[in-house]
């Protein structure tokens, strides 16, 4: 089978399908891969290196795209190019089918098969392949670097000889795939950066990169399904307009990441929030493919309104488009690896992978697809991820509830042992408590920390067993409650410490390269 791929028709496209390295890649798994002449030029890959690759180079532009098995390229072709296509071949490239209708239609009567790559669906498996959050990845950090280039002054703070210079204040909005991305940048250039985000679950890793979560008093999650958020009600958007009004007079660059698929871009920074930032300010807005998270945003330009810099670039990981060629190339290398080697070559529809991506099947439109279940943090995880029981629903008590379990343990261990003594009786009282408090810190504690989690109660079962082995010493421990009491002490605390042990060797194995 032959791969072949075609230099990017538009001309502010300086990115490539594949990098020279995913050229072995295909090979491996049987592919020709034929390159046209001069494709790879504006993102620094001379046809010279796709030829010591093992790749083709061909000068003909008409038998790239008619002449091909499997045709790989960025951006959706132009009709033109549809027209050029080879009847029957597949074409993976990103789609955009909700507003390429005509290039469909064009494309289906070629009977092609057509994978979108911005169709891939956001699920755990399918990660090595998504190229929005690849190219969102890349985007994100050029917002950095676009806003760095406008702004007169450093984003780290200085003390120098010559006076003192403050760092330069961010707010990114949108803590996504690229929202992230411009955090760990602007920190790494030594700026402040706040973030806000409507789904509270980024606020970790907001803060992991060194950034500031800014929070609203306002009570709604947005998270929403397919991995992405929800649109908020019309209280929250103006709940969290008031915060960006405070943090415009306040901050020198506005990041804006903030969109919902499919959706029109929510307009978040108005005109007198524009007025408000200082002098030489930068805003980035990174939505602006979708009509821009600022009011006064022109989709694919610069401009200078009030003194502020407003950046529209839809174009950002074209302006970095080696590293953009290369993340894009590794995802194609793993979709086609899921589509099999040149000789099982196919499209099987019952992958989710292929199923969510693939857009036209042998030219009949197969998008939208099915919904798929994304491997997304539940909105409340108390609510959605435990079965709630008939009887818990029924406003009943179930007999497995803790409380219960421990009130009966209780008694049976107070009929067991109370022979009237005190001493007793305070010892069954403390481990009674101990184990409330012990249920009620674990069961409560968010899965994020449940490895320091279980260093502390590795710890609290080391006290334990020598708690255990003080009580078990005496002529016949068995023959008392207490040394009987003591033994399950241990072996429970044993239990749990290598328990914990072989827990954490399973976990290590899974991170270890094989
Ligand atoms: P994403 O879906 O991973 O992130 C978007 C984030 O915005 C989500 O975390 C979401 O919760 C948040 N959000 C949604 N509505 C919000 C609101 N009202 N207030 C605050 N946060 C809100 O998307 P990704 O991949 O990070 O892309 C972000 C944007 O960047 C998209 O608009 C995408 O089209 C654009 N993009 C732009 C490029 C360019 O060259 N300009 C290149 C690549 C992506």
């Amino acid at each position: 089978m032959i791969i072949c791929i075609p230099e990017e028709s538009e001309p502010s496209e300086k990115r490539i399908a594949i990098s020279p390295e995913n050229v072995a890649a295909f090979a491996k798994l049987g592919y020709a891969v034929r390159v046209e002449a001069g494709a790879g030029e504006s993102a620094n890959f001379p046809d010279s290196i796709y030829e010591s690759a093992g790749a083709t180079i061909v000068s003909d532009r008409e038998e790239i795209w008619s002449q091909t098995d499997l045709l790989l390229k960025i951006d959706p072709p132009t009709m033109e190019e549809a027209t050029m296509i080879r009847e029957g071949a597949t074409l993976i490239s990103f789609a955009y089918p909700a507003r390429n209708e005509d290039l469909l239609k064009v494309l289906g009567e070629r009977k092609i098969n057509f994978l979108g790559m911005d169709c891939v669906p956001r699920i755990s498996r399918a990660q090595s392949m998504d190229a929005l959050s690849s190219m969102a990845n890349v985007a994100g950090y050029r917002a950095v670097v676009e806003a760095a280039h406008q702004f007169g002054r450093f984003f780290t703070g200085q003390i120098t000889a010559a006076g003192k210079v403050p760092p330069a204040k961010i707010l990114v909005i949108g803590a996504g795939v690229a929202g992230l991305a411009a955090i760990g940048a602007a920190r790494n250039m030594g700026a402040v950066v706040r973030a806000f985000d409507t789904r509270p679950a980024v606020k970790d890793e907001v803060k992991s990169l060194g950034g500031e979560f800014l929070e609203l008093d306002f009570e709604e999650d947005g998270a929403g399904s397919g991995g992405y958020a929800k649109v908020m009600s019309k209280e929250f958007i103006e709940a969290e307009m008031k915060l960006f009004a405070e943090q415009a007079e306040d901050v020198d660059v506005i990041i804006t990441t903030a969109m919902i698929p499919g959706k029109k871009s929510p307009v978040l920074i108005t005109e007198d929030m524009v007025k408000s930032m200082k002098s030489g300010s930068v805003i980035v807005d990174l939505a602006a493919e979708g009509g821009g998270n600022c009011e006064l945003t022109e989709p694919g330009e610069s401009k200078v309104v009030h003194g502020v810099n407003i950046l529209g670039y839809t174009d950002l990981p074209s302006r970095l488009p080696t590293q953009s060629s290369r993340l894009y190339g590794n995802n194609l290398v793993k979709l086609v690896n899921l589509l099999g080697k040149a000789d099982e070559f196919s499209i099987n529809q019952e992958d989710d992978v292929i199923r969510g991506a693939l857009v036209l099947d042998e030219g009949i439109l197969s998008w939208p697809p099915p919904k798929v279940e994304v491997s997304q943090q539940p909105t409340d995880p108390k609510k959605e991820s435990q079965p709630v029981s008939e009887e818990k629903e029924a406003g009943g008590f179930s007999i497995f509830s803790p409380g219960l379990m421990l009130a009966l343990l209780s008694a049976l261990l107070l009929t067991l042992g109370w022979k009237g003594d005190n001493e007793f009786l305070d010892q069954l009282t403390v481990l009674v408590l101990s184990c409330f408090v012990g249920y009620m810190v674990v069961w409560n504690v968010t899965p994020a920390l449940h490895t320091p989690l279980m260093s502390v109660t590795n710890a609290i079962s080391g006290i334990i067993i020598i708690g255990g082995l003080v009580f078990s010493t005496g002529p016949e421990p068995w023959a008392d409650p207490k040394g009987i009491l003591a033994g399950v002490a241990i072996l429970f605390a044993t239990i749990n410490i290598f328990g914990g042990f072989f827990v954490s060797h399973r976990m290590l194995r899974m991170f270890r390269k094989k």
